[in-house]
């Protein structure tokens, strides 16, 4: 009897729980957010494809803590924060759809967060989804902010003259005028800074140092880029090395990560691309014996 009692008490819980599910809130009203109108339906069927594809690290609620988020690095994005890192976005924008769905169905390399193969209207649905998470009144649910999709100027170093003229301006522009080599490694030897009148980092110029990010709660690395795999970065095997989209480049060096690396677009839009072009060169010698012909050159006295 006692056996029945228990199984009994468990399986009015269970229903209970399951009617507590069914009971969440859900959409009946349309949304603005970003500006935009969003159909009730749409959010209905983007929380629905969110539960079952990205609640797991992104949690139900979008903080970022879902089940498998603990230990991942970098962790899972909180999207109440609506911050985001690679959709070329600075402080006072939002990201627009058309780069957030360029984020998802490519994945973020080395880390877990892997391309999305969804249908077209799932993917919208659960771009408008995650907006939702918006505190009231901040991010997709301010009045205030617009949406500010990345004006990206065409390159004018299209020949290959020109980009070997942009390689050796990029070298100078990282080291001595950007100075991205303040947080990422250096990739000449300290005679070249003086040559240029600049000065080289002190502790480890041939390492990057990690940065502590506000909005993402975490410690990030900037990559080596003759070691390391960028996130936003598209890139394919030719001939037994890894080409670059240099675009993509260009679009986190102008435009920042909303925190971690500041953008350098209002530096000038040439010598964005400049550096973009030299940063491209070395990542495509990732792995090759050239690439690490380079280090070992830089590393030893
Ligand atoms: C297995 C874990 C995992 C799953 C499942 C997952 N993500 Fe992510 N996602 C991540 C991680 C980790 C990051 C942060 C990467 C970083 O900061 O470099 C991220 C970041 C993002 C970002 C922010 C990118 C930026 O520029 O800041 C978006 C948008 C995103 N995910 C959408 C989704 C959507 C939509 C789904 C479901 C279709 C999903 N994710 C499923 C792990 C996951
Ligand atoms: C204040 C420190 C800092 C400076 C200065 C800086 N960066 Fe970064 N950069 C970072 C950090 C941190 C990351 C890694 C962010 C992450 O993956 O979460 C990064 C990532 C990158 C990425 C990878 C984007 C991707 O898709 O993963 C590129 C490319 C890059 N930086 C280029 C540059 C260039 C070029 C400069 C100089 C014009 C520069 N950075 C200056 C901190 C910096």
């Amino acid at each position: 009897m006692r056996v029945f009692r228990i199984a009994a008490v468990l399986g009015l819980g269970l229903a209970l729980l399951l009617q507590s599910c069914r009971r969440e809130p859900s959409f009946t009203e349309p949304q603005v957010l970003g500006g935009v109108e969003v159909a009730p339906e749409v959010l209905e069927q983007g929380k629905w494809v969110y539960r079952r594809y990205c609640t797991t690290c992104h949690g139900n609620d979008g903080d970022g803590k879902g089940v498998t988020a603990f230990g991942q690095w970098p962790p899972p994005r909180d999207f109440r924060i609506a911050k985001f890192k690679f959709a070329g976005v600075q402080d006072r924008g939002l990201p627009s759809d058309k780069e957030l769905r360029r984020i998802i169905t490519q994945g973020l390399k080395g880390t877990y967060m892997r391309p999305w193969i969804l249908r077209d209207t799932e993917l919208n649905a659960v771009i408008q989804y995650i907006k939702t998470f918006s505190k009231e009144g901040k991010g997709f649910r301010s009045k205030r902010l617009k949406v500010k999709p990345p004006q990206i100027p065409p390159d004018p170093y299209d020949t290959e003259e020109k980009i070997a003229a942009a390689q050796v301006l990029g070298e100078k522009l990282y080291h001595a005028t950007f100075q991205c080599s303040s947080c990422h490694p250096a990739y000449v030897k300290a005679e070249k800074f003086t040559e240029w009148e600049a000065t080289i980092r002190a502790v480890d110029p041939f390492d990057s140092v990690p940065k502590y990010s506000e909005n993402y709660r975490n410690v990030l690395l900037p990559p080596d880029f003759l070691r390391h795999d960028m996130r936003a970065v598209r890139s394919h095997k030719v001939d037994g090395h890894l080409n670059h989209r240099v675009s993509d480049l260009y679009r986190s060096v102008a435009f920042g990560l909303m925190g971690p690396m500041p953008g350098f677009g209002h530096l000038g839009a040439d010598d964005v691309w400049a550096v973009s072009h030299y940063v491209k060169m070395l990542a495509d010698k990732k792995d090759t014996p050239e690439g690490n012909a380079l280090r070992r050159k830089l590393t030893q006295q």
